[in-house]
């Protein structure tokens, strides 16, 4: 007996998160994975180097979907998937993160009646103006069995209603990449292309809609982030939305970079003094790097990093902005792991769903 599962990629997070899974589904040779990239993100850059970074074998199949509204990204890769899984009648699919490639699969396995495995459930923001906090919601609520990467994931799922059967607590995918990939990561020579020392700068990522789409907010961070840079050189690699907001804009002294492959990007993150964010993986990544976080965002569906000791949601005010980073400059943070955090989560995944689809 075979057990053939789906796995879906889409956006940048993604790649890193379905490397290792591709990986621990090995240990069963009955495991048929199939891979699915719905073409969200589709840049060199945003994605074919994630691939080479991490290993990932190239998808069996890539939907082309490419960008445009949030409703139009989803309908697309609906129309695409749907009539892809029909032939395919595979017995279970696999979503992992929250973008809109996780959403939109989810959904057509749900319609479809073909169980679907959300890895990366429960977290919440509390804020349903992020596209992502839908995404959330709504793949949680359609999903068979959910995995967990922190406690308040649970609690928020039990807190939904969710049938705890249902949902499992398994540690985090994105660590296990990271944990994997860590030595390789550090003989990237990022930091002599970009003639930086070790701990001597600041590393930046904003992506968030609520940030960058927003003028008068993205004004005030890129200025609040012009006053670090006059003590601290402050790189900032830079999203394609952001991009886009950018055109025309002098920053002084931000050191604007094109967006980093995974393991020059580690390499960047271990070495800077503080990282400053809206994303949600480098909350994580960060903390097991034991370089300090400032999220600029008014929330946080990670709380685990905040509770661990590594990351602040700091916001988006500047004062704000300023005061914790002067804090954060001048004083050493306590990291504490959090439980499962060891880089077998994607093993203990694969056990539950062989143990759910085959029986053993
Ligand atoms: C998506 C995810 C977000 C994740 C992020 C990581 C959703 C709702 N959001 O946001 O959760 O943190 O990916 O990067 O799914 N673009 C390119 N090249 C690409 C891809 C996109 O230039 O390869 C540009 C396009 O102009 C596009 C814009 O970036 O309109 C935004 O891309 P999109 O896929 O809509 O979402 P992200 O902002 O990347």
């Amino acid at each position: 007996m075979s057990f053939k599962i789906v796995n879906v990629v889409g956006a940048r997070p993604n790649f890193v998160k379905i490397a290792p899974l591709l990986d621990a589904y090995r240990i069963d040779p009955r495991i048929e994975p199939i891979l699915i990239h719905t073409g969200q993100h589709y840049d060199h850059i945003m994605s074919e180097v994630f691939f080479q970074d991490l290993g990932i074998p190239v998808p069996d199949y890539n939907l082309g979907v490419g960008s445009g509204s949030h409703v139009e990204q989803i309908a697309k890769i609906m129309l695409a998937f749907e009539p892809l899984m029909n032939d395919l009648k595979p017995q279970c699919i696999l979503v992992v993160g929250d973008v809109n490639s996780t959403v939109a699969c989810a959904m057509v396995g749900c319609k479809l009646g073909i169980p679907v495995a959300h890895v990366e459930s429960g977290l919440r923001s509390g804020d349903r103006s992020m596209p992502e906090e839908i995404n959330r919601i709504i793949t949680d609520s359609i999903s068979d069995l959910l995995f967990c990467t922190e406690n308040s994931a649970m609690e928020n799922l039990r807190r939904e209603g969710v049938d705890p059967v249902r949902f499992f607590f398994v540690g985090n995918v994105m660590i296990d990449s990271l944990m994997k990939n860590i030595s390789k990561a550090e003989e990237s020579a990022i930091l002599q292309k970009l003639s930086l020392e070790p701990r001597s700068y600041i590393l930046l990522t904003l992506h968030r809609p609520s940030n960058v789409d927003n003028d008068a907010v993205l004004n005030r961070l890129l200025d609040t982030v012009e006053i670090i840079a006059r003590d601290t050189p402050v790189i900032f690699p830079v999203h394609p939305r952001t991009l886009k907001k950018l055109q025309g804009r002098q920053i002084d002294g931000l050191r604007t970079i094109e967006p980093l492959g995974y393991l020059d990007f580690l390499k960047l993150m271990a070495g800077s003094k503080i990282v400053l964010t809206d994303s949600g993986s480098v909350q994580e990544e960060s903390l097991i790097l034991k370089t300090k976080c400032l999220t600029l965002r008014d929330n946080t569906e990670r709380p685990i990093t905040v509770e661990m000791g590594s990351n602040r949601v700091v916001g988006t005010r500047e004062a704000d902005i300023l005061l914790a980073c002067k804090e954060a400059l001048a004083r050493d943070y306590s990291f504490r792991v959090p439980p499962l955090w060891d880089g077998n989560a994607s093993k203990r995944i694969t056990r539950i769903l062989v143990r759910h689809f085959l029986g053993d």
